[in-house]
């Protein structure tokens, strides 16, 4: 794809990665993704943020084939999606000066095996001037590696985010306009990426309070040319209570474990509380991370393998964990065929999450109208506990 222009001056580059499925090997990606970088000509100088992931090195150099001179090149975030192609810019633009925060610094030495020398840090606040506009760099550590700073060009109001209020959209459309055709994958992206780092992004959101913001430019997916409804959303997801919504992350082998699961919902529905089952063996995780954000109460459902939790439940009770939702409640249910310790395995996956544990439920091959009872008092307990919260739809 060619460059394309977000407003006479400032040109959207990069790469739309249509095909691609899976990030870091863990984060599924249904729609593809975009590695988005920018080119502003100010009037004296001329400036790249961010480049591309080292798959799409081609389209970023086509895009800049006529472009003669880069001054400088702001690597705001050093993930290799975005940092990837650095190398090959300094190649060809051999005079560039590398801008980025103090702590990119030496994270561009390890992973790109660039030179520190090669590099000008820039504090908090600092400003660049390209002759008629003005960057002022804006430290955001945390969104989602230590380094990351976003770019504000002051005259034109545009403010370049990189991973933050991204989404891994692959689409042609430029602009998220409403955010309506782009809000869930935002939502998926701040799942999965952001949500272990609400509190600072909290921090970050205020900070960025005063600032007048026409355009938000991140590095995935469209630009934010209405930014009200991506500031709004980012309000919600980080300072939102939880809402009356279940989770049941589950998987069963040979059918006890899915009739509990399937009596527990109901049981919920029953008592006006909202839940949503994901089959963990087959259920993306993006997903479940989605409704991570808004749930209260999370019931892992599992049967017993080797003594222990099903893998694929370890595998979701470790990411819950490491995701730090909002959530205020858990359970564990199941079945085994002799012994288990599965609850007890589970819990301790999750021994970060600060929740209150209800009485595990397990039965001894098929669910018993004993166990269904005591699935109904878990029901009984959740609602209790959910009184109050805003509706989980
Ligand atoms: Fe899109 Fe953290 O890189």
């Amino acid at each position: 794809m060619k460059a394309r222009e977000i407003r006479p001056g400032i040109e959207w580059m990069g790469a739309i990665d249509w095909k691609r499925r899976l990030f870091d090997e863990l984060i599924p990606l249904p729609d593809g993704t975009s590695y988005n970088a920018y080119f502003v000509r100010g009037s004296e100088k001329t400036a790249l943020i961010d480049t591309a992931d080292p798959d799409k090195s081609d389209a970023i150099l086509a895009q800049l084939a006529d472009v003669d001179r880069v001054d400088y090149l702001i690597i705001q975030h050093v993930e290799q999606d975005h940092s990837g192609s650095v190398p090959l810019i300094l190649e060809k633009y051999p005079d560039v000066q590398i801008i980025s925060s103090p702590k990119a610094k030496p994270m561009i030495a390890n992973h790109l095996g660039i030179s520190e020398d090669r590099v000008q840090a820039v504090e908090d606040g600092e400003t660049l001037s390209l002759g008629n506009w003005t960057f002022e760099f804006i430290h955001a550590p945390w969104v989602h590696w230590p380094e990351t700073m976003l770019t504000y060009l002051r005259e034109e109001e545009v403010l370049f985010t990189c991973d933050l209020f991204g989404s891994h959209l692959a689409t042609d459309d430029l602009f998220s306009e409403d955010g309506s055709h782009v809000y869930e994958a935002a939502k998926r992206y701040y799942a999965e990426i952001m949500m272990p780092f609400a509190t600072l992004i909290k921090g970050h959101l205020e900070k960025l309070d005063p600032l007048d913001i026409e355009i938000i430019a991140p590095s995935h997916g469209p630009v934010h040319n209405v930014p009200a409804w991506i500031l709004d959303a980012y309000h919600h997801w980080t300072h939102d209570e939880p809402k009356n919504l279940v989770l049941i992350p589950y998987t069963s082998m040979h059918g006890s474990t899915s009739l509990m699961v399937e009596h527990m919902m109901e049981a919920l529905n029953d008592r006006g509380v909202h839940v949503r089952s994901f089959h963990m063996s087959k259920t993306d995780l993006g997903e479940y991370a989605i409704h991570l954000v808004d749930a209260a109460t999370v019931v892992f459902a599992t049967p017993t393998v080797l003594v222990g939790p099903h893998p694929s439940i370890v595998f979701t009770a470790y990411l819950t964990a490491a995701l730090r939702p909002k959530l205020q409640n858990a359970a564990v249910i199941g079945s085994y065929g002799w012994a288990s310790k599965a609850a007890e395995n589970t819990k301790a996956l999750c021994a970060n999450l600060k929740v209150e544990w209800m009485e595990p439920v397990f039965t001894k091959g098929l669910p018993t109208q004993e166990t269904y009872a005591t699935l109904d008092k878990l029901a009984d307990e959740s609602a209790t506990r959910h009184k109050g919260l805003e509706s989980g739809e």
